[in-house]
C-alpha cells in the first residue's frame, strides 16, 4: 500500500448512520455501524493525508491521529459537512443519512392516548442531501458517494453520479448477506463517468486501501 499517495492532501469523511429525534428518548436510525467509513478514514491518514472524520453515533474508537467530529442528526451532519469544505481536497460520503426527519419533534416525551382511535402520525419531511450540496459547493472538492442497491447496481450507480454531481460511487450489493452493513468485510464497484473497477470480497480494511489508491489517482488527474 503507497503511503505517500496523499500526502498534504485534506480528506473529510462521514460515517455512520444519523439519528432523527421524534423526542426527547425516541429517535428514527438505521443499522449503518460506520465501518466502511472508518476503515477508509484510517486508509487515508496511512496514505498520508489529514483526515476530518465526521461520525454519527457508533460504537467504534476514534483512529490515531485523525480528528472526529461527532453529530447526531442529518441536519448536524450536513452544517458539519459545509463548515469542513474550506479545507477539503477530497470528500467522500460514506454515512448512512436517513432521508427524512420528523417535522416537529416533541420538546416532551410523547404520552400514550388511552382515548384516541390506537393509532398515531408522524409527519416526515426531507432532509437535506449532503453529498449533492457538496458537489455543488465552489471551490468542489474531489466528490465520492456510496451506492447501496438491491438491483441494477451499476445502472443506479451510474444515475447517481448524474444526479448528486458526484466524481465518483462506490456501489455495493446489498442483496448479498456476505457484505455490507454489519460485516467486516465488503465488495464493491467502483464507478466513475468513463470506466469501472470491481473490487472484489475483502476485507473492509483492504477494501478502503484499495478505495484510497484509487481515489487518489482520480484526484490527481482531475487536478
Ligand atoms: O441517494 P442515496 O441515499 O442512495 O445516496 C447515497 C449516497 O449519498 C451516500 O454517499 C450517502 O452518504 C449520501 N447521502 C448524503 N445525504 C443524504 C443522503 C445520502 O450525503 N441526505
Amino acid at each position: 500500500f503507497p503511503r505517500q499517495i496523499l500526502t498534504g492532501t485534506r480528506v473529510t469523511i462521514t460515517a455512520g448512520p444519523t439519528r432523527e429525534a421524534i423526542d426527547p428518548v425516541r429517535y428514527i436510525s438505521n443499522h449503518s455501524s460506520g465501518k466502511m467509513g472508518y476503515a477508509i478514514a484510517e486508509a487515508a491518514r496511512d496514505a498520508g493525508a489529514e483526515v476530518t472524520l465526521i461520525s454519527g453515533p457508533v460504537n467504534l474508537p476514534t483512529p490515531e491521529r485523525v480528528k472526529r467530529i461527532d453529530v447526531v442528526s442529518a441536519q448536524d451532519m450536513y452544517a458539519a459537512s459545509m463548515n469542513a469544505l474550506i479545507q477539503t481536497d477530497i470528500f467522500i460520503a460514506t454515512a448512512a443519512v436517513a432521508d427524512f426527519r420528523v417535522e416537529n419533534s416533541h420538546n416532551q416525551k410523547i404520552k400514550k392516548q388511552h382515548n384516541s382511535s390506537g393509532a398515531m402520525t408522524l409527519t416526515l419531511v426531507e432532509n437535506p442531501d449532503i453529498v449533492a450540496a457538496v458537489a455543488k459547493h465552489s471551490p468542489k472538492p474531489f466528490t465520492v458517494g456510496f451506492a447501496a442497491e438491491t438491483q441494477d447496481v451499476e445502472n443506479y450507480a451510474r444515475q447517481k453520479i448524474q444526479r448528486k454531481g458526484l466524481d465518483m460511487i462506490v456501489a455495493n450489493d446489498v442483496s448479498r448477506t456476505d457484505i455490507g452493513f454489519n460485516s467486516d468485510q465488503n465488495a464493491v464497484t467502483v464507478i466513475w463517468p468513463e470506466g469501472q473497477q470491481p473490487l472484489e470480497l475483502a476485507s473492509k480494511a483492504q477494501i478502503a486501501r484499495d478505495l484510497v489508491t484509487l481515489i487518489s489517482a482520480h484526484y490527481k488527474k482531475a487536478r
